[in-house]
């Protein structure tokens, strides 16, 4: 394990996504929170960030950012995350609201103010998309940019793509492009990594409500996938970005590279990994291929459990 990395995790909660903000409040030092409209709308997603952070007791902002893609129209996953993104988990709404809706803004003057953070995307690339644009120098100031998204083998929207990709292909696209130190951490990926009810009843026998929280949102998780290849578990996508960055000893990567397919009549959204070898492009991102799956979740289970003490 590294020192603590600095993240920005922007993210759309998300059952998955809920999962990894305690794993980051775990094994991370979570400069701030951002929202992006994906699994469900912005407005949901950052009342469920904020709904995470009072659960967990951390003191880390929260901003809303960007409430559609840039080109498409919103596209959101309401039958995988249940109809306000935390399945059916029943948490007080926050106190208090964001303390910006200018993610964009933020993650821009975070990078400014400190070199070396780590940005993690594991919701549709829109709000680091807009900041590259904003400010392209980003890509040179970052440790890297870490995003749950794609992947090296087919997707789960289509036989092509992967919803973080697809819902906003043309955001992918440019970050893909920006020359960010880039890790794709793709369905191959977080396919390897996946939850079942045993899961479900440590996180019950921890006997504190994260404990609880986190059990209803792994059983909701396993009920959503049942048609889904391996019946009785589901895929924790988003904590393995936050773990490729805090423990990247459990994610096996390689240099590829990788372009984002915008136009395709059955491809649009598909990460196309160029694994030609020896004529392969120049690489311009690690593409993560093979998880230590048991230590990742161990790891995820571990912050659970301390999550009261972080
Ligand atoms: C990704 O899509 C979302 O539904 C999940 O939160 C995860 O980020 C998996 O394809
Ligand atoms: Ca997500």
């Amino acid at each position: 394990m590294t020192d603590r990395p600095r993240i920005i995790l922007d993210c759309d909660p998300g059952v998955d996504d809920a999962i990894a903000i305690i794993t980051a409040a775990r094994w991370t030092d979570l400069v701030a929170i951002t929202t992006v409209s994906g699994n469900v709308g912005v407005e949901h997603t950052t009342a469920n960030a904020l709904r995470m952070r009072d659960l967990l007791g951390i003191d880390v902002p929260v901003h809303q950012g960007a409430a559609r893609p840039i080109v498409a129209e919103p596209f959101h996953a309401r039958h995988v995350h249940g109809m306000t993104g935390l399945a059916d988990v029943d948490l007080p709404l926050a106190d208090l609201a964001p303390d910006s809706e200018d993610a964009v803004e933020v993650i821009v003057e975070a990078t400014l103010a400190e070199e070396g953070l780590h940005l993690v995307p594991v919701g549709p690339l829109t709000n680091i998309a807009l900041a590259l644009r904003a400010d392209p120098g980003i890509a040179n100031r970052v440790a890297s940019v870490t995003l749950m998204g794609g992947g090296a083998s087919g997707g789960n929207v289509t036989p092509a793509a992967e919803f973080n990709i697809y819902a906003d292909a043309e955001a992918a696209d440019e970050v893909f492009r920006s020359g960010a130190p880039l890790t794709m951490v793709g369905l191959n990926l977080t396919h390897q990594v996946r939850m079942d009810a045993s899961h479900a009843d440590s996180c019950r026998s921890f006997g504190h409500r994260v404990g609880d929280v986190a059990a209803k949102l792994i059983d909701f998780n396993v009920s959503v996938h049942r048609g889904g290849g391996l019946p009785g578990s589901g895929a924790m996508h988003d904590p393995c970005a936050v773990l490729a960055v805090s423990h990247p000893e459990v994610v096996r990567s390689e240099p590829r590279h990788v372009v984002v397919e915008v136009d395709g009549t059955h491809t649009r959204g598909q990460t196309l990994v160029d694994e030609r070898g020896p004529m392969s492009r120049e690489p311009n991102c690690r593409v993560a291929y093979e998880a230590d799956a048991g230590r990742a979740l161990e790891l995820i289970l571990q912050a659970i459990r301390e999550a009261p003490v972080c």
